[in-house]
């Protein structure tokens, strides 16, 4: 059984709360947000965002240490769970539903040195999408603590 599956048995055997307190949806984890809308909006709001996965995933196939996790594998559905779990982080209104990123981490021998490569990979893209550096950071701020569950070795 997935975890997904997992988690939406859990969901289906839990008492029904009341309409006051339904929840629709629950995040999987939670993160630092973002608390400033000129982020995501320096992406190009959720659009944006889909755009400029399209380069990060780019980056990602080329550079040295991200190219063997990354390269010539179809990245379609980690996409669209960065472009959900940025937009999560950023307050743009979606909900992250994938893996926690312990769970979608394990067994994948992430280094250090593979990270810092992602952080690379990202300044890269965003620089061609056109983010200016200060908004960068503030993203990569709230994403930078989560190399506690995602490094490994
Ligand atoms: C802050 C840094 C990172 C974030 C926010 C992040 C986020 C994610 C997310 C949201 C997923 C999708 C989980 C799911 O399918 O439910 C994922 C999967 C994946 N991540 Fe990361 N990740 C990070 C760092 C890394 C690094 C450093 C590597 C390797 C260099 C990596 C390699 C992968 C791979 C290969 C997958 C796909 C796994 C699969 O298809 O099953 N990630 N990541």
């Amino acid at each position: 059984m997935t975890l997904r599956m997992v988690f939406l048995a859990a969901l289906l055997l839990a008492p029904v709360p009341s309409l006051a307190q339904a929840p629709t949806a629950q995040p999987t984890e939670r993160y630092a947000k973002v608390d400033d809308p000129a982020v995501l909006e320096s992406f190009g709001g959720v659009e944006g965002l889909r755009r400029f996965m399209e380069l990060f995933e780019a980056e990602l196939a080329v550079h040295p240490q991200t190219k063997p996790f990354f390269g010539g594998r179809d990245n379609t559905r980690v996409k669209q769970q960065l472009v959900d779990q940025f937009c999560d982080i950023l307050g743009g209104g979606c909900i992250y539903r994938g893996q926690t990123m312990r769970d979608s981490h394990r067994g994948m021998g992430v280094s250090m040195a593979a990270f810092n490569g992602l952080v690379e990979a990202f300044q890269r893209a965003a620089d061609r999408h056109g983010v200016p550096f200060r908004y960068q950071n503030k993203l990569l701020a709230a994403l930078a603590p989560l190399y506690r569950d995602i490094v490994t070795r």
